[in-house]
């Protein structure tokens, strides 16, 4: 059944119906374009940032400045010298300090101005220059800084808020995939982490066949035909068949016109737990061969500005073992890596072709499968409003996927 999309309810939770917030575009709360601030965001991979120089990007339409001060500590700060207003990042650390470029102006990694370099001795000026600073944290290789405002909504501590096989590296294993920059507006980027999306756009991609062949042509030959994987039938005879799975949302599944289910790359068994979690984290369990370990792929998608998205991914394993771990190298490598380079490429272009966000949301025409996009989209709205509007904050999602789903066999 065919449905224009459900106009989400800019309001507040609360009996005061006349409290609204103005859109932007249907269902987007005007300021949710460049992101959701007051959580704990990844923002750089920690090899990127050196001991000895700062590194500028731009963050929920913000410039931070990621250095590291005299301990190695990794700091998160506004990229702007309250003096002249250039930007930190273009300076120098010197002494686990960060020093503005322009005129010598020293700041500590919690913000405060420690020298003004032609003042005999601090003086209230110092305390007056001030940058802001974000609380920062190291975990699983990435830099995490929660972008808010602690005053009215304190940062809830980082274990919280990360999947646990970051937290438990004894217990687990992560491989980081390169940090991505999309041309597209971060909601679009989030629109695409509908599941049955994959079954046409991936069906070359991510099929078992198209998989083996890549890595290794001669398993490809002696697998042919043997399953009832997806690439036996050809793509003009495949449909689409949408289920409710219990707890995960929805998912698309490959079948043929006879409605027979196909593999086609991605793991069908049920998995538990939300797929989404605020403010941008998708949650995939994939299985890149037949043979291979099912693995959880995590995407957590952030906003650069109103027209760019960083996407931060990784695959994690549980493991027990020394020989786990290697095993699992070496199919990250091969198998997981390259498969999941190629699908982000084809997720990439359908991002950036859906055009400008403000356009999209007014001329797109929803169907009955949009509904699990929709539902993210009303929580992101929600989020935004209840902090403007409440001085809330959305409670945290289920951990995902569950515990119990990450014991995958290797
Ligand atoms: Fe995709």
């Amino acid at each position: 059944m065919a449905r224009r999309a459900d106009k989400v309810a800019i309001m507040a939770n609360t009996n005061t119906a006349s409290k609204s917030w103005p859109e932007l575009a249907s269902g987007v709360p005007k300021g949710l374009e460049t992101g959701l601030r007051n959580y704990w965001y990844p923002i750089i991979q920690s090899p990127e940032v050196p001991a000895n120089a700062p590194v500028g990007l731009k963050c929920l339409n913000e410039d931070l400045v990621i250095w590291r001060d005299g301990e190695g500590r990794a700091r998160v700060m506004n990229d702007r010298c309250p003096h002249r207003r250039v930007k930190l990042s273009a300076g120098r650390v010197l002494a686990g300090e960060l020093q503005c470029a322009y005129h010598g102006l020293r700041f500590a990694g919690d913000g405060s101005c420690t020298l003004i370099p032609w003042e005999k001795q601090a003086s209230d000026l110092n305390s007056k220059l001030c940058v802001t600073s974000y609380p920062t944290e190291e975990i699983g290789g990435y830099v995490w800084a929660y972008l808010g405002d602690v005053k009215k909504f304190p940062a809830p501590p980082i274990e919280d808020c990360l999947p646990e096989e970051l937290l438990h590296p004894d217990r687990f294993i992560h491989f980081s995939l390169p940090t991505e920059e999309w041309d597209a507006n971060w909601l679009l980027v989030i629109d695409g982490s509908d599941t049955y999306h994959a079954v046409t756009l991936h069906a070359e991609s991510q099929e078992h066949e198209s998989v083996l062949r890549y890595i290794d042509p001669a398993a490809a030959r002696a697998h042919a035909g043997k399953d009832a994987g997806a690439s036996t039938v050809p793509l003009a005879d495949r449909l689409i068949e949408i289920v409710e799975t219990d707890g995960h949302g929805l998912r698309g599944i490959s079948v043929d016109r006879e409605g027979r289910h196909l593999d086609h790359g991605h793991r069908l068994e049920t998995i538990r737990g939300e797929r989404f979690n605020l403010p941008g984290m998708v949650t995939n369990v994939l299985r890149p061969v037949p043979t291979a370990a099912a693995y959880v792929s995590r995407l957590y998608q952030v906003p650069i500005d109103y027209h760019r998205t960083r996407l931060f991914r990784f695959a994690a394993w549980r493991v027990e073992s020394d020989a786990q771990r290697e095993k699992l190298r070496d199919l990250v490598e091969r198998v997981v890596r390259p498969r999941q380079l190629r699908t982000a490429a084809e997720d990439r272009a359908m991002a950036a072709m859906a055009g400008d966000l403000v356009e999209s949301r007014a001329n797109e025409f929803l169907l009955s499968p949009d509904r699990d996009m929709v539902r993210i989209r009303r929580r992101l709205a929600e989020a935004f409003v209840a902090q403007q509007l409440e001085g809330t904050r959305a409670p945290r999602n289920e951990r995902t996927p569950s515990r119990d789903t990450l014991v995958f066999p290797v």
